[in-house]
């Protein structure tokens, strides 16, 4: 059996932060913010408003446009580097949650790459045939993991979620998938829970972000440049048949750059980074969902989406849109 996305939900917490929100407290301006990110507002969740409580909006929000019955899923998998907790796990809490009996359940930790590492492992787990209705969310509450004393990078983050519903049928719609990780530059972006060093470099603080900004920058326009035409060729295609470049929603310079280096039209990429910030695992689907919302994501369109995070990790595939 191939893999096929047959439903997409998303949610993101009502609150909504603009750029001026960091000038009341941080030397920086809205000006700055907009030309290095492209990012004018992001959403934070309520004190009381967890990963969880984003990821079952989300998989609401598919169920009520799927139209039918989710309860007979088999696995959830859950992408996210902000669990409520780390036991039980997200896809456990969902399992519950949801009144889904009969799910196996997994959380996923490839930090921004979370979303692609999860296309890849859905697709796999139905080619092997031993399941045929996979929930994969990606959820962040980044906000509560965000060092607010850091304004390289505080003005980045928000919290959302996505969800996608990915069945066994005849013919699949998620093509070949490439994932990879290089642990090396683990210590260029991390969120510690107890350690006192990451790859021999001393932790700046535990349960906060740490990033070296330009260096995961320069990585990510290097990795994601060459992961762009890495994914197309196993598929394939060339990047002529791309409709749509969805990279994960970091920095608007990121994308310009990568689409720069592969000769790719900007124009014809999507982001979620300008309205919600960079939303980790849950920024692929914001951007995808967007756009199938408002038509310019068409039945048949190729989605080269390709993930890239701390870890350092990177995921990516073709999906042709059916919905
Ligand atoms: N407001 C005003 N000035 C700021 C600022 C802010 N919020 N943040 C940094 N600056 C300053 C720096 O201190 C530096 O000043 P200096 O020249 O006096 O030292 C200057 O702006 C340039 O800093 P630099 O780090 O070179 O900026 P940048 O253009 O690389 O932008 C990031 C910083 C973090 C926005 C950018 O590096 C980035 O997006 N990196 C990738 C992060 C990412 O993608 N992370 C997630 C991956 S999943």
């Amino acid at each position: 059996m191939e893999a096929k996305i047959t439903a997409i939900g998303t949610y993101a917490p009502e609150k909504v932060i603009d750029n001026h929100y960091f000038e009341s407290f941080l030397d920086t301006s809205d000006e700055w913010i907009r030309t290095r990110t492209g990012i004018t507002e992001r959403r934070y969740s309520a004190d009381n408003e967890y990963t969880s409580d984003l990821s079952i909006a989300a998989v609401k929000n598919l169920a009520a446009r799927y139209g039918k019955t989710i309860s007979d899923v088999d696995f959830i998998l859950v992408a996210t580097v902000t669990h409520d907790q780390i036991m039980p796990s997200m896809a456990s809490q969902l399992q519950y949650r949801l009144n889904i009996p009969n799910a196996a359940a997994l959380d996923i930790s490839a930090a921004c790459a979370g979303f692609g590492y999860g296309l890849t492992l859905a697709r796999s787990l139905i080619r092997s045939g031993m399941y045929r209705k996979i929930l994969l969310v990606g959820a962040e509450t980044l906000t509560k993991v965000t060092d607010f004393e850091d304004r390289t990078s505080c003005i980045l983050f928000g919290d959302g979620a996505g969800a996608l519903l990915i069945e066994a049928a005849d013919k699949g719609n998620i093509g070949e998938c490439i994932a990879g990780a290089e642990g090396s530059g683990g210590q260029e972006l991390y969120l510690s829970t107890q350690a006192t060093q990451v790859n021999g470099t001393p932790i700046k603080a535990n349960n906060k972000i740490v990033q070296n900004g330009r260096a995961v920058f320069r990585w990510a326009v290097t990795r994601m440049s060459e992961m762009f035409e890495a994914v197309v060729e196993k598929n394939g295609l060339t990047k002529e048949d791309i409709d749509w470049f969805i990279p994960h929603s970091a920095n608007m310079r990121i994308i310009e750059a990568i689409c720069r280096q592969v000769g790719f039209p900007v124009e014809k990429s999507l982001e979620s980074l300008s309205r919600f910030g960079n939303t980790s695992s849950a920024s692929i689907p914001l951007a995808l969902d967007e756009a199938v919302r408002d038509g310019r994501v068409k039945k048949g369109d190729k989605l080269l989406m390709l993930g890239f995070g701390g870890g350092l990790t990177y995921a990516g595939t073709v999906v042709e849109w059916g919905l």
